[in-house]
């Protein structure tokens, strides 16, 4: 009798975790899931590499000597993006920008660029940085709003 008390509830537990993911938790990126330094760091990054295509901002104004790029912020970037993890994310970025120069920069740099992206998209901050590490990431979702 007792020990039908304890497994079930055990088993429920295990059966509601991804594979592999053990102790994982899913979030979004309004569980403040980087931290305010970070997206300093990664405005650092936009402002050297990215903001000439896609703004200061992130809104996709671009320098006029310069393709336009489209937004990397706010409303139709989270809607375009919504319910992909920041693992997507990281390795789109990560492999195709800038477009000229793909993986130039060092996996801490693109990671740290999407806390920034985040922080213009109203996301707020935390007290853990985002790691550069997909299997944490994967964990992470992309949604237009907080829940
Ligand atoms: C030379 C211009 C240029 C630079 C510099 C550049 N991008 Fe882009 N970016 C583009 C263009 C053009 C697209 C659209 C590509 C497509 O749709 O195939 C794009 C697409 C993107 C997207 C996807 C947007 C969407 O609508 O899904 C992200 C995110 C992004 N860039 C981030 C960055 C980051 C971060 C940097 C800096 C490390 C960067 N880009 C540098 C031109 C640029």
């Amino acid at each position: 009798m007792l020990k039908r008390f304890v497994a079930v509830p055990l088993m429920l537990v295990l059966a509601g975790l991804p594979g592999g993911s053990f102790g994982q938790e899913e979030r979004t990126i309004w569980d403040g899931v980087f931290t305010a330094d970070q997206a300093l760091r990664g405005k650092q990054v936009n402002s050297g590499v990215c903001s000439k295509c896609h703004g200061d901002r992130g809104d996709g104004a671009n320098e006029p000597d310069q393709p336009g790029g489209p937004a990397i912020a706010r409303f139709s970037f989270l809607r375009k993006w919504e319910g992909t993890s920041l693992a997507s994310l990281f390795e789109y970025v990560k492999t195709t920008m800038p477009p000229d120069n793909p993986a130039s920069r060092t996996d801490q740099q693109y990671i740290d660029v999407i806390a920034h992206m985040l922080e213009l998209s109203g996301a707020p901050a935390g007290d853990t940085e985002l790691p550069p590490d997909p299997e944490v990431l994967d964990f992470v979702y992309i949604e237009q709003k907080p829940q």
